[in-house]
């Protein structure tokens, strides 16, 4: 059976490639940002955007930055129209910022247009029509000559229209469905076009070249901007843009590939919002340039606030691994990963001046409104010491010795498994004194009392078993070993190692001390405890409280000591 070849190639290399641009190694400058979301991205919406959601979003871009924005096709909806007139009458096109109108190459559509840009103080009319190899045979079924002939036609409407309409107007024309349009052809009717509107250094035209449909690898693009770039008439008059879609995930390659290629304007939607799979996102363009230290112009500082109106007003979502704007992007779970990330913090810490160079975290979260807290270390059953500790630092000055961490990080991992979730800060903090600190209903120490006697220090303690009690009394180096040493020798607890750590929680006078202390018996066994208190000896004491609870054989043997006090009753009853 004879097999048909569905697919072939449907774009077109032009007559001369130039691949000198890709010797760059990124656009050194950034472009005119043009955001089409009012526009391209409102037409590809399930429900489209109503006037006031579109002048909240207009609001929303102008604080980002944008300086060239596409309103809209006020011919073809009627709240596109209004939306224009409402930015035209209540005043809303700040002095340094350019509004766009997108029409047909058609008399009737045009002079709608015209009409709703009544008294605008400057605009760009972007007119065009395809001109593809594809929409040439099957949708127009005209020749190149007649295509060619609506392209003119169209740019002496406009130019026609804008001569006798207050305002101050530029023009931009796309030959439409471009990556698949011979080169050659679409430099053609672009020359044309600009020959009706004989453009200036001072009045610049835009040639917008649009990835209609994303046809290539993105350096097959690059090459067709670079060819039209190099035999564009008019060019230093002319303002060359781009407008990738994203059919094959690479609209953003294109997008850069393209500006390496001699694009110097840029048009695309905030998170790709788009036609299909959209529209070349420029939130990841602009982040992608910032990050190799490119000035961008924009500002998406506060980029969750941006996401969270974005999703509310067209209805869409920003996947969780969106580059730079998803919620998981800075997230780290693994236990490598984190234990680098927190070295790497601490590293900034010592050298804050230094470039951003963490690993694992491409760019500091911070600069586009995320937290190292919320947003970068996050815990599951995947996560280690590293991870688990940073997180008690970062959100509550723990500074938990290092054998203690992993002690308590297999813990938490234990608790995310069998629950199979992610562990919040608070709950970690919460499981970490449940686990650690002395419990009421154990053996714990009522009070206790130092002196130093020579260089050795002498202690006195009253032990509480439920309604039993006992004083004990110990020598030691320390005030802190007198005590243990008393406690252990009155309930017959061989401790073979016990370290002993503690910090300042709160800084300042009156603050309280954090004291980590671990008991490790004959057989190997550690068990940790923590104590906090405004004196350090009683937050140490209260550890080794804890450590001794929670130590299966110093437990055992404590509970066995009880017993013998209750039937013989001794002690301060
Ligand atoms: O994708 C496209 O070709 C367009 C044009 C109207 C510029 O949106
Ligand atoms: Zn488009």
């Amino acid at each position: 059976m004879k097999t048909v070849q569905r697919y072939q190639k449907g774009y077109f290399l032009p007559p001369q490639t130039d691949w000198s641009w890709i010797r760059q190694e990124y656009p050194q400058q950034a472009p005119h940002w043009c955001s089409v979301d009012l526009r391209d991205g409102n037409q590809a919406l399930v429900t489209p955007m109503c006037l006031e959601e579109k002048i909240a979003f207009y609001q929303m871009l102008l604080r980002i930055g944008f300086k060239e924005i596409e309103v809209g096709f006020p011919a073809a909806s009627e709240t596109e129209y209004q939306f224009l007139r409402y930015l035209v009458t209540h005043d809303l096109i700040p002095e340094e910022v350019t509004i766009q109108v997108l029409t047909q190459a058609r008399e009737n559509i045009i002079k709608k247009t015209f009409a709703a840009l009544k008294d605008v103080p400057r605009a760009v009319v972007h007119v065009y029509n395809s001109t593809s190899l594809a929409q040439r045979q099957q949708v127009f079924r005209k020749s190149r000559r007649e295509v060619k002939e609506l392209a003119v036609q169209g740019a002496e409407l406009v130019r026609e229209w804008a001569e006798k309409t207050a305002g101050n107007f530029r023009f931009e024309y796309s030959p439409e469905s471009f990556t698949g349009t011979e080169p050659e052809y679409a430099l053609e009717v672009c020359n044309a076009v600009l020959d009706v509107w004989q453009p200036s250094v001072e009045r610049k035209a835009i040639i917008n070249l649009p990835a209609t449909v994303e046809m290539s690898l993105p350096h097959v693009f690059a090459a067709q901007v670079a060819y039209m770039s190099r035999y564009l008439h008019y060019r230093e008059a002319t303002v060359l843009s781009v407008h990738p879609h994203n059919d094959r995930g690479t609209g953003i390659a294109a997008a850069e590939m393209a500006l390496l290629a001699g694009a110097e304007r840029l048009e695309g939607t905030l998170f790709g919002n788009g036609e299909r799979t959209g529209n070349v996102d420029l939130v990841t363009v602009a982040m992608n340039m910032k990050a190799l230290g490119v000035a961008t112009q924009l500002d998406f500082s506060f980029l969750p606030d941006i996401v969270s109106a974005y999703e509310t007003l067209t209805r869409m979502t920003v996947p969780p691994r969106q580059p730079y704007a998803g919620k998981l992007v800075f997230a780290a779970f693994s236990g490598s990963h984190q234990d680098a990330i927190a070295k790497g913090m601490h590293f900034r810490r010592e050298h804050p001046q230094a470039p951003w160079t963490c690993p694992y975290l491409y760019i500091d979260p911070q600069s586009v409104g995320r937290t190292y807290d919320a947003d970068v270390i996050r815990i599951n059953s995947q996560s280690g010491k590293g991870g688990v500790a940073f997180v008690l630092e970062e959100q509550y000055g723990l500074q938990i010795p290092k054998a203690l961490r992993e002690d308590f990080s297999y813990y938490i991992k234990g608790i995310s498994d069998r629950q199979q979730r992610e562990l919040q800060a608070a709950e970690i903090y919460q499981l970490f004194r449940q686990r650690y600190e002395p419990h009421s209903d154990g053996m714990y120490v009522e009070s206790f009392a130092v002196h130093k006697t020579g260089n050795r220090w002498q202690a006195k303690a009253v032990l509480v078993y439920g309604a039993e009690k006992q004083v004990v009394e110990g020598v030691g180096n320390g005030q802190l070993q007198a005590i243990t040493n008393g406690i252990c020798a009155a309930c017959g607890l061989d401790i073979a190692d016990l370290v002993y750590s503690e910090h300042d929680l709160d800084g300042g006078t009156g603050s309280r001390g954090m004291a980590y202390i671990g008991i490790t018996d004959k057989t190997g066994i550690t068990a940790w405890g923590i104590g906090v208190d405004t004196d350090t000896m009683t937050a140490a004491v209260q550890a080794f409280t804890g450590a001794v609870q929670h130590h299966p054989v110093f437990s055992k043997q404590m509970s066995f000591q009880r017993r013998i006090l209750s039937a013989i009753a001794v002690g301060g009853r």
